[in-house]
């Protein structure tokens, strides 16, 4: 018996096969992270682009934030609006990053829409960083932390994706620029997570002033799951068959998560998107 499962698994046919499933599971969570990515682009660019350009920044406290307008407060309002404005873009330069003609075909595309991603990312996590500890925008020391912790994984993992593109290193290059895509991606994921886990559950540990149990957990967990996924299909991509086909239903599970939560949070938290 474990002979015949031996060789039905090792067969160059069956890993062809399982390396086919790999790659479609792969499309279907890109599919989904860029449609869920492309709403919350939406979102910032029709919300908070219109009122910063329209100089109605008090539209922003038409939205549940921690600190979002203060009248007086120019630095704060001010490294919001660099912050919002600097995240869509980002966002959508990061998909740019992920799309393969774009790296294949326009190389020329791909090392500028990169090099503004490592940027921005950069950016938002410096202002972040100044936006929490600064400006005190945070509701528990626990989730003050969780967040900084992620901004500081994006600036070691882009400086990682920089130093890698110089060296021509492009295997590390791809290691650590997925990385830093991933913990960027992590205020997306914490947004899409809470909608999700609330669809799900009704709610469970999510409590007033983000200090319930899901909160805390999903604090570290919105970046640091992810990522550990990353290290599995990292693994598996030069795995056998067996963790090739268990990668690729996981994939298929969290894109369909992916689908929903992105979908429930158009509707829950970004709906409407334009500015009062
Ligand atoms: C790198 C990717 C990031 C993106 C795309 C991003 C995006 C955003 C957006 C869209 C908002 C507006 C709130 C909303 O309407 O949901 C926001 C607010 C905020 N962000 Fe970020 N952010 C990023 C990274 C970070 C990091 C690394 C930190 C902290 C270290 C941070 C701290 C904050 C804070 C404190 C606020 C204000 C929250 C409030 O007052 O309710 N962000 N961010």
């Amino acid at each position: 018996m474990a002979t015949t499962v031996q060789s039905e698994v090792s067969t160059p046919s069956v890993q062809a096969r399982t390396r086919r499933q790999l790659q479609l599971a792969t499309r279907a969570w890109f599919a989904a992270t860029t449609l869920g990515q492309l709403l919350f682009a939406a979102f910032i660019v029709l919300f908070y682009y219109t009122s910063v350009f329209s100089g109605n920044l008090a539209a922003w406290n038409t939205k549940p934030l921690i600190t979002g307008y203060v009248a007086g407060d120019s630095a704060g309002n001010g490294q919001f609006a660099v912050h919002v404005l600097a995240a869509a873009a980002m966002t959508l330069a990061g998909l740019l990053q992920l799309v393969p003609p774009v790296r294949q075909h326009w190389p020329r595309l791909h090392r500028w829409s990169g090099r503004l991603f490592l940027i921005l990312a950069m950016v938002l996590s410096l202002g972040g960083l100044w936006l929490v500890w600064v400006r005190g925008s945070y509701l528990t020391v626990t989730g003050a932390l969780a967040i900084s912790l992620d901004g500081l994984l994006i600036l070691t993992f882009g400086a990682q994706a920089w130093v890698a593109a110089r060296r021509r290193d492009f295997a590390a290059h791809r290691r650590w620029a997925l990385r830093t895509f991933i913990a960027a991606s992590g205020v997306w994921t914490m947004r899409i997570g809470y909608i999700a886990w609330g669809g799900l559950t009704g709610g469970a540990g999510i409590a007033r002033g983000m200090s319930g149990p899901f909160d805390l957990f999903w604090g570290f967990a919105t970046h640091l799951l992810p990522l550990a996924v990353l290290e599995l299909y990292l693994r598996a991509e030069r795995g056998g068959p067996l963790a090739q086909r268990a990668m690729a239903g996981g994939l298929w599970l969290i894109s369909l998560l992916i689908l929903g939560g992105s979908l429930g949070a158009w509707l829950a938290m970004w709906w409407p998107p334009i500015a009062a």
